[in-house]
């Protein structure tokens, strides 16, 4: 049988657990003042948004992304650190490929929504990577869910990572969305970058 380390083809058998984690964030001041305001406008859990919180607080100088914002929770807690692109539809999930569960549509929320939410933040509305510019990256959130839009992040963000930059992808083993995991390993097969994953699902590259 397959490791899930070795193959990807692993991935299908990540399940839900009930694990033994701490709730450390609740110390952080800082994040706990934020998280109270972003709680209802992202899909991303306490300790998710404490690993990305961290990453970025750890991150070189450059620029911070945000690929797949829905209604910009987590690009209004990073926005606190630096100013933030933000990418998305605007529309929610613009394709369904056969590893995919999201339909089209899904998670759609207004680009006027997260101006608002987001006033660090600039958006950049359309189908990844239409938008996408030159860019010293320091720190790239992927949450784009699908396999397609995945690889296309990977593709084009990999390469503009400073050294050390940092690249958190959200659901790389979450059982619903098998194809971002499955674009994230085959696209780190030949890199010298090994993605973490953690017990939430989040792979995070530190680039070399
Ligand atoms: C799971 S939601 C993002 C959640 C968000 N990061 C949060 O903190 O709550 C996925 C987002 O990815 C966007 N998306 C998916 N595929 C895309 C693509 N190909 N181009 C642009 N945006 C895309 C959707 O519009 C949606 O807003």
């Amino acid at each position: 049988m397959p490791n899930l380390i070795d193959d990807h083809r692993g991935l299908r058998k990540v399940q839900h657990i009930q694990h033994d984690a701490v709730t450390v964030w609740h110390c952080d001041k800082q994040f706990m003042n934020i998280f109270n305001r972003i709680r209802k406008v992202t899909l991303l859990t306490p300790p998710k948004l404490y690993h990305v919180w961290q990453m970025a607080k750890g991150a070189p100088p450059g620029a911070f992304w945000e690929c797949g914002v829905y209604k910009g929770g987590t690009a209004h807690m990073l926005s606190h650190l630096r100013p933030i692109e933000m990418f998305d539809t605007f529309e929610g999930i613009p394709e369904k490929g056969e590893n995919d569960s999201h339909h089209v549509g899904d998670f759609a929320c207004s680009e006027a929504y997260v101006s608002k939410l987001v006033p660090r933040g600039k958006t950049h509305k359309g189908p990844v990577p239409t938008r996408f510019f030159d860019d010293d990256i320091a720190l790239c959130h992927s949450d784009v869910d699908q396999e397609q839009a995945t690889w296309d992040v990977l593709q084009y963000v990999y390469p503009r990572l400073v050294t050390h930059g940092v690249l958190v992808i959200d659901d790389y083993a979450w059982p619903h969305c098998y194809g971002c995991g499955k674009a994230v390993f085959e696209f780190f097969e030949d890199k010298p970058e090994a993605p973490v994953v953690n017990a939430f699902g989040q792979a995070t590259v530190v680039k070399r």
